[in-house]
C-alpha cells in the first residue's frame, strides 16, 4: 500500500515531519519530483536533520528512493549522504536510472535566466539549484539521466550534443562568458566518478519495478512530495512556480507506479495553518501594507521560524487561503489532511482566513486559472477566535480533545470546507508534538 504526502499550499508546510510520522510504519520512502530545491526538516532524537534530497524516512532506516520524476544533483546527494554517515546514520538511498542529472551548467543557467527576468518582474525567486533548466532539458529531449552516468559512451555523446547548445546560449544570447561549467572533458571525468560510486554502492534502480516489487511483498511505501500545489508547474501560480508536479498525479509519473496503485492508497494533503512563501508573485492574503499587518507577519515569522531551509530567506507570511486549499484538494484528491503549525498562531486574539475572493463584483471560492487574475482577488475574510498558548507536548499526549476549543473550531472549519477528515495535527516541530487521529497504514 502507498501513502502519498502532498504539500497543499506553497511548499514548507511541514511535509518532512508528516513523512517522518507516517514513514515510521513504512518500509520505503520515495520522492517523486523536485530536487535539492526542497528543504525538509525532521527532528529525531533531539537532533534536527535538514534534508534536500535524501527522502525523509532514510534517517529512520527506511529505504529511500529518488524516483524518475526527480532531478538530482549527484554532488548534493553524496554530500548529504556523507553528512548523515558522519552523524552515525547509514542511509540506504536508491536513485532511478530514469531520473535526470542536474549538471553544473544547469545551475549557471538558473542564475542567468532569473537575472534576465528581473527587469520584467518575471523571476520566480528560484532556489538557484538548476531545477528549471534541468527539467527544460528533460522535456527538450537533451537531458542526461542517471542511467547515462553508468554508460560512458552514451554519456559522452549526450554531453557532446548538449553542451555546445548551452555554450551558445550563454555566449550569444546572454552575452556572457561560458566558464568551467561548460567544459565537456572536466564534466565527463567528474560525473563518471559519480557514476562509479553509484555502481559501487549499488544505488541505481528501475524505480517503478523496485517499488512495485516491494508493494507486492506487502511492504508499505510512502510517496513523498516536495514543494506544494500552488507552485506546481500545471496547477500553480505560473510562472512563479517550480518546474515539476508536486500534486498527486506526479506520484504516478514520477515513480512508475500506476494511478490505480497510488489511488488504492491514501493521499494526505499537508497544510500549514497560515501561508508562507519564499518566492515572488502575488499573494492575496499576505500580511503586508499597514503597520499592524506587518507586525503580525513579523510575529508569525519569528514564532514559526519562517526562514527558508535551503536559502535562509525570510518567508512572506499570510492568512490561510481557502480557495487555494479547495483547488489543492481537488487537484490531488486528498483522502486526509495534516494541519501543522497550530501552535504558531496561539496567543493571537483573532485568526483570519481568506474564505473566498471578491473578483469582478462577484465572489469565487477557488483560484482563477491565471496568476494575474489571482492577483486581482480581494480575500473575503472569516474571523476566528484565537486560542491560548498551551503546553503542546501535553496537549499532543492527551490527544485531539485536549486542543483549545478555538483551535478545534478552526480545524473543523477546514475539514468541512474541504470535505476531508483531519488525520494529524502539528503543534510543534517535534514528532512528540503531533496529534495523530488516523494512521493510514494501520
Ligand atoms: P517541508 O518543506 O514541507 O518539509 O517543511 P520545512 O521543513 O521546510 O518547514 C517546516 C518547518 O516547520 C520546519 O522547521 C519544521 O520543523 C517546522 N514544523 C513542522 N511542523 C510544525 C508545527 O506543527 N509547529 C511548529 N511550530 N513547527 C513545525
Ligand atoms: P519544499 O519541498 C517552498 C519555490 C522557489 C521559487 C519557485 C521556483 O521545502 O516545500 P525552483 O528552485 O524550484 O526552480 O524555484 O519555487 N520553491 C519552494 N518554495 N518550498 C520548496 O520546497 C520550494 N522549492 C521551490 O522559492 O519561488
Ligand atoms: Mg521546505
Amino acid at each position: 500500500m502507498t501513502v502519498t504526502i502532498v504539500g497543499a499550499q506553497l511548499g514548507d508546510e511541514g511535509k518532512g515531519g508528516i513523512v517522518d510520522l507516517y514513514g515510521d510504519a513504512a518500509d520505503v520512502v520515495a520522492r517523486y519530483q523536485g530536487g535539492d530545491n526542497a528543504g525538509h526538516t525532521v527532528v529525531h532524537g533531539g537532533e534536527e536533520y535538514r534534508l534536500s534530497l535524501v527522502p525523509s524516512g532514510a534517517i529512520r532506516g527506511k529505504v529511500g528512493v529518488l524516483g524518475n520524476g526527480c532531478v538530482v544533483n549527484p554532488q548534493t546527494l553524496f554530500e548529504e549522504i556523507d553528512r548523515l554517515r558522519e552523524r552515525g546514520l547509514e542511509p540506504d538511498v536508491r536513485v532511478a536510472e530514469r531520473a535526470h542529472v542536474i549538471m553544473p551548467y544547469h545551475r549557471v543557467l538558473d542564475g542567468i535566466e532569473e537575472e534576465a527576468k528581473e527587469d520584467d518582474d518575471l523571476e520566480a525567486g528560484t532556489t538557484g539549484r538548476g531545477i528549471g533548466p534541468t527539467y527544460e532539458d528533460k522535456v527538450g529531449r537533451r537531458g542526461v539521466r542517471f542511467g547515462d552516468l553508468l554508460a560512458p559512451e552514451v554519456f559522452r555523446d549526450r554531453l557532446n550534443y548538449v553542451v555546445p547548445h548551452k555554450r551558445t546560449l550563454v555566449e550569444e544570447v546572454f552575452g556572457m562568458e561560458a566558464g568551467e561549467e561548460f567544459d565537456i572533458d572536466a564534466m565527463f571525468e567528474k560525473y563518471r566518478a559519480y557514476g562509479k560510486r553509484l555502481e559501487e554502492e549499488d544505488m541505481t534502480v528501475n524505480a517503478g519495478e523496485f517499488l512495485k516489487d516491494r508493494i507486492e511483498q506487502d511492504e508499505r511505501v510512502v510517496l513523498e512530495g516536495a514543494q506544494g500545489t500552488s507552485i506546481d508547474i500545471d496547477h500553480g501560480i505560473y510562472p512563479y512556480v517550480t518546474s515539476s508536479n508536486p500534486t498527486a498525479g506526479g506520484a504516478c509519473t514520477g515513480t512508475g507506479l500506476g494511478p490505480t496503485v497510488v489511488g488504492q492508497g491514501e493521499i494526505v494533503g499537508v497544510i500549514k495553518a497560515y501561508l508562507s512563501r519564499v518566492g515572488t508573485g502575488p499573494l492575496p492574503t499576505e500580511l503586508e501594507g499597514d503597520k499592524e499587518s506587518k507586525q503580525l507577519a513579523e510575529y508569525i515569522r519569528e514564532e514559526g521560524g519562517e526562514y527558508g531551509t535551503v536559502t535562509g530567506r525570510p518567508r512572506r507570511v499570510g492568512w490561510l487561503d481557502m480557495p487555494m486549499l479547495r483547488h489543492a484538494a481537488r487537484a490531488s484528491g486528498f483522502t486526509g489532511l495534516a494541519v501543522n503549525h497550530l501552535d504558531v498562531l496561539a496567543g493571537l486574539d483573532e485568526v483570519q482566513v481568506g474564505h473566498a475572493y471578491d473578483l469582478d463584483n462577484g465572489t469565487v471560492d477557488t483560484m482563477p486559472t491565471t496568476t494575474e487574475r489571482w492577483g486581482q482577488c480581494e480575500p473575503v475574510y472569516r474571523s476566528f477566535e484565537g486560542w491560548p498558548e498551551a503546553d503542546w507536548k501535553t496537549v499532543a499526549e492527551d490527544g485531539y480533545s485536549a486542543l483549545p476549543g478555538g483551535a478545534r473550531a478552526y480545524l473543523e472549519y477546514i475539514s468541512t470546507e474541504l470535505e476531508t477528515p483531519v488525520y494529524a495535527v502539528g503543534v510543534g516541530p517535534n514528532r512528540s508534538e503531533s496529534i495523530v487521529r488516523v494512521r493510514p497504514f494501520e
